[in-house]
């Protein structure tokens, strides 16, 4: 198929990339060749284009700073994939489309901590507590207002080894500090690039094996939740990312003290949901595709190739 991929320099678009190239005809589309915060440019574009599929991981992901910065926020997330809708359905291709945990506000089972927290389902009412999740959410309306074919999956608490992420911050930090002060009182799925490009690339397959392909998005299409499986919190995250990156000879002084803190200690502009938490029993069943948990996910992360690991 010739896939037109956004965001490529970003953590899911370069893992994307990475594991499309070598099945499809990919058509990697950076900032350069198609501003996301101009959205009256991108119909032309993909008629010029015109792939069988577009895939957009691309996304204003700077949470605090969409705060201030919402008109270019909702541009990226809500406008730019509006207007590849609207060409997926004018062009009767698909639109595979990424979402976040930030849809919702995060308080399901938040008065009932003790029996674990339940974990969102695709049917559950969005309400996002700050602009970063406003505008994604607005994207995901826009999608489905369009009835283009399309699959949309939101996922959570994204790392690799490239680019801006909580991973590489807390490797950075256990090699520079005595004591790490982490937030324990939120809750979500840490989702590795890898595995969600791995789960897509696997669903990119079954369709380019579809011999009827109207028929197989009128069977898929929908809103799927993609993320690791099993939760934590961002101090369990740090915990085991120091185990494990000790494990690996990837800490270049004894491990950091770890001091779980409220998130009320560390405020940030943008509130952030308690419960991340998504259920991907949906996914896992409609495409037969297993998801691996969070540790796991970690770990593979970490045994690949480690800009710290020749230091
Ligand atoms: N990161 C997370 O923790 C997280 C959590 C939940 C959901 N998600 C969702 O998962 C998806 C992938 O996220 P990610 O972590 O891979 O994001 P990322 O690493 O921040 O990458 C974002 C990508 O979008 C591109 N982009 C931003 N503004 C653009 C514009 N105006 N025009 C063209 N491209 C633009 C960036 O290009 P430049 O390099 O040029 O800026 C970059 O390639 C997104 O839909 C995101 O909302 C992420």
């Amino acid at each position: 198929m010739k896939i037109l991929l956004t965001g490529v320099s970003g953590q899911l678009g370069a893992a994307l990339l990475d594991l499309l190239a070598g099945e499809h005809e990919v058509i990697a589309a950076d900032r350069q060749m198609l501003d996301l915060s101009q959205p009256a440019s991108i119909e032309n574009a993909i008629d010029q284009i015109r792939p069988d599929l577009i895939i957009n991981p691309a996304a204003y992901t700077a949470v605090d700073k969409a705060e201030t910065d919402t008109e270019t926020a909702f541009a990226v997330n809500a406008l730019a994939p509006q207007a590849m809708a609207r060409a997926a359905k004018r062009l009767q291709i698909g639109l595979i489309h990424y979402s976040t945990d930030y849809v919702f506000d995060g308080s399901l089972g938040t008065d009932q901590p003790q029996t674990g927290l339940p974990a969102y389902t695709e049917t559950y009412a969005c309400n996002p507590v700050n602009q970063y999740g406003k505008t994604k959410y607005e994207g995901e309306l826009a999608i489905q207002e369009s009835q283009c074919q399309h699959l949309i999956f939101r996922t959570s608490w994204v790392y690799s080894l490239h680019g801006k992420n909580f991973l590489l911050t807390m490797l950075r930090l256990a090699n520079e500090r005595d004591h790490l002060r982490v937030v324990n009182d939120q809750f979500g799925a840490p989702t590795s690039a890898l595995s969600i490009a791995q789960v897509t690339q696997q669903i990119v397959r079954q369709l380019a094996a579809a011999p009827d392909k109207a028929a197989w998005w009128q069977q898929f299409q929908g809103l799927y939740n993609l993320t690791n499986t099993g939760y934590t919190s961002w101090f369990g995250f740090t915990t085991a990312i120091v185990q494990q990156a000790g494990l690996r000879g990837l800490l270049n002084k004894a491990a950091p003290v770890l001091e779980g803190i409220p998130a009320s200690d560390y405020p940030t502009p943008a509130k952030r949901p308690v419960n991340s938490r998504l259920d991907t029993q949906k996914i896992q069943q409609a495409f037969s595709v297993s998801i691996p948990d969070w540790q796991n996910a970690l770990a593979e992360c970490l045994d690949q190739q480690h800009p710290f690991a020749s230091s």
